[in-house]
């Protein structure tokens, strides 16, 4: 496994990995990883020839210069586990590398609509810092496919519109979310809960697949559903919901009651730490 720390090296290594036409697959993260990355590598690894890893803690997508500074960072643990799972080449670039004229002036690719609604609007210019380090990756990098976990409902769907609308030609890998055994979403932020919150936070997906039950046995009043299950989590968990919502699986826009494909997206806040989940289903 090789590692690199610049663009230049990157480009060439990533190059040299797809010689003769061996293809090659990205898997883009910020690190301190967990089951949910490594599954995605082990599709990597499936798909294509090779596979390349990228761990960037990208400051462009953060709003919250707290979260920013917090997020959990563990470069020697991760490529101990990238190398056990066989990765071919990780980058590792610091911030300067980046954005070496900072993060002001640099340019940025922009998906409009599905970037400013939802957690979008929760989280102003997240997902534009998303879309920008994606597609300088896969110009770095040119991939035959990028895997993504389903664990970042929206983000995969701005991503996809992205590649399309841009042409980028890049086959974007849909990876279901992985759940500890207590059926919590692994979450790099999982990390900042104590034991006790740990066990508190199973609540979150115990409610959301609580509401996909109810719609698949036939309700639709999912204005009051959502309010129900926001409402649950606070008063009877102590937690502080940011949101429900129940989308059209494809276009995230609220869904109707003859929406066929159907998604629950949830962000709630146990204590200071923010935990997303999300579930898509058809009806
Ligand atoms: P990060 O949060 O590190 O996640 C990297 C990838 O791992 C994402 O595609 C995410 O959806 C996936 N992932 C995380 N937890 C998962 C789980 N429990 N099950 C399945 N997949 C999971 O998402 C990002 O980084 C960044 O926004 C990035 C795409 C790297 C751009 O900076």
């Amino acid at each position: 496994m090789r590692t690199v720390e610049t663009i230049e090296e990157a480009v060439a290594a990533a190059a040299e990995l797809r010689k003769n036409g061996a293809t090659l697959a990205l898997v883009p993260t910020m690190g301190n990883l967990h089951q949910g990355h490594l599954t995605l590598v082990r599709e990597a690894r499936k798909l294509a020839d090779h596979t390349a890893v990228s761990i960037f803690v990208n400051p462009l997508q953060f709003n919250n210069r707290e979260d920013l500074r917090t997020y959990p960072r563990t470069p020697e643990a991760d490529l101990a586990l990238l190398e056990a799972e066989g990765a071919d080449l990780v980058f590792l670039p610091r911030p300067e590398i980046m954005y070496p004229q900072g993060l002001e002036s640099h340019t940025t690719v922009f998906v409009p609509g599905l970037s400013d609604m939802l957690e979008g609007a929760l989280r102003p210019g997240h997902f534009r810092g998303v879309t920008t380090v994606v597609c300088k990756l896969f110009n770095i990098f040119r991939p035959d496919c990028a895997m993504f976990g389903l664990k970042d409902f929206q983000q995969v769907a701005v991503l996809k519109k992205m590649v399309r609308d841009m042409c980028l030609g890049v086959r974007i890998v849909e990876v279901p979310i992985v759940r500890d055994e207590g059926g919590l979403a692994l979450s790099s932020r999982n990390g900042l809960l104590s034991e006790e919150e740990k066990i508190r936070a199973r609540k979150i997906s115990q409610r959301m697949f609580a509401v996909r039950d109810a719609i698949l046995a036939g309700r639709r009043d999912y204005d009051a559903l959502a309010a129900e299950a926001a409402a649950d989590l606070n008063q009877v968990e102590g937690f502080a919901t940011d949101s429900v919502d129940i989308v059209n699986a494809d276009t995230l826009e609220k869904a109707a009651p003859d929406t066929r494909r159907v998604a629950v997206l949830m962000a709630v806040k146990v204590g200071p730490t923010r935990l997303i989940d999300s579930v898509a289903f058809d009806l």
